[in-house]
This record gives structure tokens, sequence and C-alpha cells, in this order.
């Protein structure tokens, strides 16, 4: 009898330190105000004053914009004046409830716990001025961000986990599959977004596309203070106004409907001569994919404490 009673306290005991010990998960970020370092290549002033003409110079909206579906705006849920305004970076949506963007984005310009409130993430709408009943917005649960628990060089790729799905209709929502492959030079690839038409020049309301080129690691590399080897860059140099800009920061660089690169840094918009730069997401697919998975945060530290406390009763 004591024996049954012995044990039925202690599974109690348990049950408290597991219920405990499986902390909410947001409580799990508060870590999030580390500055993301990579952002010293973020030169956009270099481009001043080039005369550019128009649309991320080369940049078009397309009739039938069907990759549109993949992009989201990510924003401050506070809007300036009108729905829609506070846009400061894209993203994509690689499930219904992750989107994937640069480290940059959320890390350097929002901090820590507060940044759960302050960001919402609207999808569903190729115009993010103008709300309709396809507008979906969300909420963030929490985000990941790479190396932000490590000591290793930061990469610019992150996740944000949302507390709900996003209706996915295949239509003005979609999921973008990741990249399934080495990066493949030559290859003719697609950026899509809100980003500044022109360098310093004003952000579009419907998100414009610009075709470019992956281009090989050889030529990337030969940009030696911009290029890391996280990085992918891409351009046009027959037509070098194609470009994306800033604002187009997070979202994707979409080959053959894949997920291939991530909107990182360029020295200003479309000047003669650079590239683009990307992270090349196919080298960090075990680690989206383990930010995928929906993880229980244990709390290991309170999880020894209580089993400590739980022997000297
Ligand atoms: N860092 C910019 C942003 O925050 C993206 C710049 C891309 N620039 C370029 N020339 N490709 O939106």
């Amino acid at each position: 009898m004591f024996l049954l009673k012995w044990i039925s306290q202690k599974l109690c005991v348990l049950t408290v330190i597991l219920v405990l010990s499986i902390t909410p998960l947001a409580l799990c970020n508060q870590h999030l105000s580390k500055e993301y370092p990579g952002l010293h290549h973020h030169i956009e002033d270099l481009g001043r004053d080039k005369g550019y003409k128009f649309l991320i110079t080369g940049g078009y909206r397309p009739k039938v914009a069907n990759l549109t579906k993949y992009l989201v705006s990510i924003s401050h849920a506070n809007f300036k004046k009108f729905f829609g305004d506070s846009h400061f970076c894209g993203g994509a949506i690689i499930k219904p409830n992750t989107i994937l963007t640069a480290a940059h984005c959320i890390s350097k310009k929002l901090y820590g716990f507060q940044m759960m409130r302050s960001i919402i993430i609207i999808a569903g709408t190729p115009n993010r001025l103008v709300k309709t009943e396809h507008t979906q917005i969300m909420k963030v649960k929490r985000v990941a961000v790479y190396g932000e628990s490590k000591t290793e060089k930061s990469v610019d790729i992150a996740v944000i986990i949302l507390q709900r799905n996003i209706r996915i209709d295949n239509v003005t929502t979609g999921v973008l599959p990741l990249a399934d492959h080495p990066l493949r030079p030559g290859e003719k690839c697609t950026v899509l977004g809100w980003g500044r038409i022109f360098d310093h020049g004003p952000m579009p309301a419907t998100a414009l596309y610009v075709d470019l080129e992956i281009w090989s690691r050889w030529k990337c590399q030969s940009y030696r203070s911009f290029y890391m080897p996280s990085l992918l860059c891409a351009g046009v140099p027959e037509d070098p106004e194609r470009d994306s800009c800033a604002g187009d920061s997070g979202g994707p660089l979409i080959c053959d409907e894949k997920a291939v690169g991530i909107v990182s840094f360029g020295i200003g918009c479309g000047t003669p001569g650079y590239p683009g730069f990307y992270t090349n997401v196919y080298r960090y697919l075990d680690w989206v994919r383990a930010n995928l998975a929906n993880k229980l945060h244990i709390n290991y530290i309170l999880m020894v404490k209580l089993i400590f406390f739980l022997m000297l009763l």
C-alpha cells in the first residue's frame, strides 16, 4: 500500500516536471537580439545617380502571374497610412505554416520576443496595398534564424513558423518546393517581390518579376569582397539593370518552380558589372527541413533541476 502511494506520488511529480519542461515555443526565441553580421555587404549606395530607367529595370508584370501565389509580404503589424504600406521584406510559402526568408529581414531590424508581435505575414495578395477576400494576414509563432545558436558564420536564411496554416488554394496561395539539385549555372530563373523599382526608388503596389541567369561559382567568386560560399549570384550581363532591389530581400529566386535562392544583397540595384547575391537554398536543405519539423522544445536545464528536486523528496 505504502509502495503504491509512493509510486503514484512520484508519478505525479514526474508529470509536473514534463509539463513544465515543455515551455511555450515563443519563449525559446528571446535570444533573437543578436545582430545579423552578414549585412556589411549591404551596399545600396554605390548604385545611386546611375540614371536607371524604370522598373527594377527589365522587371515586368506577367499577364498570368502564376508565381505570385508563393510570395508573401513581411510587414510591420502597424501600418503607416494604408493597409500593406509597412512591407519590408518578401518570403516564400514552403509549408502552409512556414515561410522561408532572409535572416537579415527578421533579426536585424526587429528584435527578440517583441518581434513575434510586431510583424505580420500577408499572403494571397499580388497587390500588397489592396485587401481582398483572398488576403490572409498571419501571425508569427516562432522564427528560426540560421547560425543563431551556433558559433559558425551567419548565413542569410531563416524560417518563420506561423500560428495558423495559410489556406492553400493553388491560385492565390501555393506551397513552393525547395531546390532539389545543386546549382545549374546558366539556368534561367525568376525573382519576384515588392522591392524598389530602381535604386532608392519607390516600391510597387503589385509584385514585379525579373528573369535572371544563375552565374557560375567561379564568376561569383571573382567578386571577392562580396562572395561567400553560402551564396549564389545571378544577373544578366547584357542587361545589367535586371536585378532585385531593397524590399525584395527574403523573397524567392525561383528556378523551375523551386526555391533556389533567397534575395540577400546587391551593390546598389542594377549596377552594371555586378550581379545580385542570393542565399543558395540547396546548401541549407537539411537546416530548413530540421526547422520545418514540429519540434517540442524541451527545457533540459529545468528538467535536470526538477529531477534533483524529485530525488530530494
Ligand atoms: N538587402 C535588400 C533588402 O533588404 C535586397 C537587395 C537586393 N539587391 C540587389 N541589388 N540584388 O531588401
